[in-house]
């Protein structure tokens, strides 16, 4: 039992975000299930009708996200549990500095999350409870030579969520960064990453962790190597292949 009754997740069509909505859905809470490809909503939620509910939504669109966040907890009848999982990582070239894709991991990753937790935040600290989750990345606690802008925005969401946390504590709201490693998913198919973790896997985990607000690592391993990596000198960093 995942313990939470009703959930929007953002970014529910594939990998982490799909995973999460099933489990959820699985334990009986009702789930919005958020994402442009609709097809692949509408599947979950002919597995589970009478718990899923479909929303074909691009989060690029900031202007609909009050009005889609309206309706959706009000299909769900209740809200406990929103998940940002929402998440571009275009392949960028070693020396390649594009604009275009820049700006889409901006919308996607950073933009789009905001637009989507401060509905969150405003409709919680009013109910004064409710759980907000934002999926960032270890990507995030560095800046490394292979992903600039993925990097800041998941850097920039790992403050914007610290911030919230520090707001909504004392309303009763927890504010949960989870900060995956690697996962085989679809964004990550290109890369034949070794030692990634499931899909299923993270959203286990990350149901689990999402109980103590805070942010979270999956793995111990992770917590450890990366709390060592934060505090590399840069001047070092930069040398290095990590
Ligand atoms: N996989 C990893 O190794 C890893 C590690 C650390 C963190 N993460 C993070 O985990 C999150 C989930 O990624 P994933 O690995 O599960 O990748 P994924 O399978 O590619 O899933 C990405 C999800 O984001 C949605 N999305 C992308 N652009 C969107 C848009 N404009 N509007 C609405 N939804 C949009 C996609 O839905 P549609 O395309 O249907 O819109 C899809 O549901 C991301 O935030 C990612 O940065 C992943």
């Amino acid at each position: 039992m995942s313990g939470y009754r009703h959930a929007i997740v953002i970014g529910a069509s594939s990998g982490i975000g799909h995973a999460l909505a099933e489990r959820l859905a699985k334990s009986g809470c009702r789930v919005a299930a958020i994402a442009r490809r609709k097809d692949l909503l509408g599947a979950l939620a002919e597995k589970y009708p009478d718990l899923v509910f479909v929303f074909e939504h691009d989060v690029a669109d900031t202007e609909t996200v009050p009005a889609v966040f309206q309706e959706a907890a009000k299909q769900l009848g209740g809200l406990d549990l929103v998940i940002y999982t929402a998440g571009v990582m275009p392949e960028v070239g070693a020396m390649e500095f594009c604009f275009e894709k820049d700006r889409a991991m901006v919308e996607v990753n950073l933009l789009g999350a905001i637009a989507w937790l401060n509905q969150a935040a405003i409709r919680f600290q009013n109910t004064r409870h409710g759980t907000i989750v934002g999926i960032g990345s270890v990507a995030g606690d560095r800046g490394r030579c292979g992903q600039p802008v993925y990097n800041a925005t998941k850097a920039a969401l790992a403050t914007y969520l610290e911030a919230l946390r520090n707001r909504l504590a004392r309303r009763g709201v927890r504010v949960v960064t989870i900060k995956p490693g690697p996962v085989q998913t679809e964004m990550t198919a290109r890369l034949h990453l070794r030692g990634a973790m499931s899909a299923e896997a993270a959203a286990r985990l990350i149901l689990i962790k999402s109980r103590r607000t805070g942010e979270h690592y999956l793995k111990f391993g992770h917590w450890l190597a990366f709390g060592i990596i934060r505090n590399i000198p840069s001047a070092i960093f930069r040398r290095l292949r990590v």
